[in-house]
């Protein structure tokens, strides 16, 4: 295996002398006619013999006991086949953070939470028998405002600890120009379009999962935890997920009741949660309040910056959103104080959605931005350009590649900036107001640890196996036109074997990780197939050229098929992290841009336009990095105006889990959305340099919108989402 850590830049030669002509090319997803097809099976599409059908009964309080749970009425209905509560392999309260199940206990911890499941021979049957079992509480007051709690400054939550550089206040005190503004942000689910869904079955000892999951090798870690029993009897399938976003990084409670449901009655047993289930056995992203400081001098260039924010979380969880993570590589200024601090609450987990930290913290720095910029008299271009660092300014780490400067040139380029009315309020057609608005986007990049194997087969076909997740991000694609780069095959000859912990360990769909890190095993993998071909041509590996199947080595050109003929080639590649991923600031960057129109008469917001300009490191594919690109951009702008989830204060109840009351943006909200690349291959990021793209588009796309309503209207909008009433 070729085990290469991060301790320096790397890239394999193979991919400069590549001839197939693949790697970044915008080709259409490798899975896509599956999927459109309707032959791609999703965890709740499948039924083996026996199946049995679960539903999960939850809890209508939002704090107290269950007294007692009566599922007489439930188990009279002819179909059902039992009623399972109380089990102590559901641990309350034990920490279990992304599995949170919680019937061992009689204690409920949140609304929503599940306290019983009834199996029958149909989902309907176990759905109605579900709504017939009756449970008895005892309900407690619980603290459901996180306004309203008192807020921890010590806590060891979360990844990112506090960072004080400098003195501040005096900083802050000797500035000429001083901007101090408060921003909050509402709760975000998910909102991934396949709900938590899981089939589950066991054969003897032996437990198989087939489930919707971001990070599966995690997955089995977690359910075997839960379960109380060895890891290695546990096995995760997810070759198809319909959306993560971040809430199917960890294992939903549905999948370890779905084990505990099959050991029951002895049969597979499948569930898929409600779409008000979702709202809360699965976690969301954490309000905030953000105060964002910035001192300068009157020319702009900043010496004190400061983004201090409250995160809440239950009892249970030990994730903490990371707000300011994004605003500490951003801007320079020698004192510096980045913090959370912690609320805590009797509502589901907070965890990781979309971008988490970024997608917010660079909502409330990037719109403090555009306000010291008007407050200067200076273009927010301008401002950002004058504060552009060197090295990164909180760790003084120098920097892998950063193309901000040239993201904000071209994409100003391109948007058309400089037609933008530096008076507020200024630009009008009949009854709509029209205003320009930019932002920074910056998401950092993780090196993570991944494995892959790639065989070349007897038929001269390549396999190319790993535990990674697609959920819709075009995982199957780079790693298809990876294998084909290195070594010479088209993608018809490429098999791409995903979603399976019995194939070697990723790090999974999170974080923006995923791309890099198992195109970079892939590779590594494939540079020891060549290696092993070099043997077999009698010829110096860096002297082979292959294309379409055919390796030449000086004069000598032979087809792959015949090198392999009886004696297939399998190596496995790992990447991990070294001192290089140590020594760097890595991030990808981007610069948004949005126009808007705003009616002076209702206050309706209305985005016209969107463009933005990423880079992104090596681009993998151009058309699944768009996608995704787009696709963040598009959650931005519904950041910025609908995205609002609404607990109520009296027992911890969501107002709106569902999409008929939580509005994403919709076809119908969406402009022409442009965007381009920048490509600087990242040695330093992995070996294929390939930077997080996935969450990058979210960062800075509301701040962008926000910034373009006040440049229409003159109005400053610090509370998210900006609807009409705010406006008015
Ligand atoms: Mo992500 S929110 O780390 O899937």
């Amino acid at each position: 295996m070729s085990d290469l850590a991060m301790d320096a830049p790397y890239r394999p030669a193979a991919l400069d002398r590549a001839e197939q002509g693949l790697l970044g090319k915008p080709i259409d997803r490798y899975e896509g006619p599956l999927k459109v097809s309707g032959a791609a099976p999703y965890a709740y599409e499948q039924a083996p013999e026996g199946t049995a059908y679960m539903a999960v009964v939850t809890a209508a309080i939002g704090r107290g006991r269950v007294t007692g749970i009566d599922a007489a009425a439930a188990e009279a209905i002819p179909g059902v086949l039992t009623v399972i509560h109380g089990d102590p392999r559901m641990p309350a309260g034990e920490g279990n953070s992304r599995a949170m199940p919680a019937m061992g206990s009689d204690e409920v911890f949140h609304y929503g939470q599940g306290i019983a499941l009834v199996v029958a021979e149909t989902q309907e049957v176990a759905r109605e028998a579900a709504r017939r079992v009756t449970v008895h509480y005892d309900e407690q007051p619980g603290r459901f405002d996180a306004t309203a709690v008192e807020v921890q400054q010590d806590h060891k939550l979360g990844f990112l600890p506090p960072v004080n550089r400098g003195d501040l206040e005096a900083a802050l005190a000797q500035a000429e120009v001083v901007l101090d503004r408060t921003y909050t942000t509402p709760i975000h689910f998910p909102a991934a379009l396949e709900p938590h869904a899981t089939l589950a079955w066991w054969e003897g000892d032996q437990l198989l999962v087939r489930t919707s999951n971001q990070v599966i090798g995690g997955a089995k870690g977690t359910i075997a935890t839960a379960l109380g029993i060895d890891k290695s009897r546990v096995r995760v399938q997810a070759p198809y997920v319909g959306g993560g976003f971040g809430g199917k990084t960890g294992v939903g409670q549905e999948a370890i009741f779905a084990a505990i449901a099959a050991e029951a009655v002895g049969r597979p047993v499948k569930v898929a949660l409600t779409r008000r289930q979702t709202a809360y056995m699965v976690h969301h992203r954490s309000p905030t309040t953000q105060r964002l400081r910035i001192g300068c001098d009157r020319e702009g260039r900043i010496s004190a910056i400061a983004h201090e924010s409250v995160a809440y979380q239950n009892d249970d969880s030990a994730f903490l959103e990371p707000v300011p993570f994004g605003t500490l590589p951003l801007y320079a200024g020698e004192a510096r104080r980045f913090r959370t601090d912690l609320a805590r609450i009797d509502l589901p987990a907070t965890g990781a959605v979309r971008a988490p930290g970024e997608a917010i913290g660079t909502f409330a720095v990037e719109c403090a931005m555009d306000e010291l910029a008007e407050q200067l008299g200076l273009d927010p271009i301008e401002l950002r350009r004058r504060n552009e660092p060197t090295r990164d300014p909180t760790t003084g780490k120098r920097f892998s590649t950063r193309r901000l400067l040239d993201c904000y040139d071209e994409g100003a380029r391109r948007f058309g900036w400089d037609k933008r009315e530096t008076t507020p309020g200024s630009r009008r057609e009949g009854e709509w107001l029209i205003g320009m608005g930019m932002a920074a986007a910056l998401r950092g990049n993780f090196t993570v640890q991944a494995e892959a194997e790639v065989i070349l087969g007897a038929d001269g076909r390549a396999t190319v196996k790993t535990d990674m997740t697609d959920i819709g991000t075009g995982t199957y694609t780079i790693l298809a036109q990876t294998a084909g780069e290195m070594l010479g095959l088209p993608i018809s000859a490429i098999d791409v074997v995903i979603g399976d912990t019995d194939l070697p360990p990723s790090a999974g769909s999170g974080g923006s990780f995923g791309a890099g890190s198992a195109c970079a095993a892939a590779a590594l993998a494939c540079e020891d197939i060549l290696t092993e071909l070099g043997l077999r041509m009698n010829a110096a590996t860096d002297d082979l050229r292959l294309k379409d199947g055919q390796v030449t080595a000086g004069a000598r050109t032979t087809p792959l098929a015949d090198l392999v003929r009886g004696s297939p080639i399998a190596a496995k590649g790992k990447t991990t992290p070294g001192k290089e991923s140590q020594a760097t600031s890595q991030a990808s960057h981007g610069a948004q841009f949005a126009e808007v129109a705003v009616n002076a008469v209702t206050g309706e917001v209305r985005v016209r336009r969107m463009l933005g300009v990423f880079d992104i490191g090596r681009v993998l594919n151009e058309k699944t990095a768009r996608n995704q690109i787009v696709g963040g951009m598009v959650w931005g702008l519904a950041y910025a105006l609908t995205e609002d989830a609404v607990v109520d204060p009296r027992n911890g109840r969501f107002v709106n889990p569902d999409f008929g009351e939580y509005h994403v943006a919709v076809n119908a909200d969406v402009p022409q959305i442009e965007a381009y690349f920048i490509e600087e291959i990242d040695d330093s990021a992995n070996p294929v340099g390939a930077k997080g793209v996935g969450e990058l588009g979210i960062a800075g796309s509301g701040a962008a919108v926000v910034n373009a309503i006040h440049n229409a209207t003159g109005v400053r909008i610090y509370d998210m989402p900006v609807t009409l009433d705010k406006l008015l």
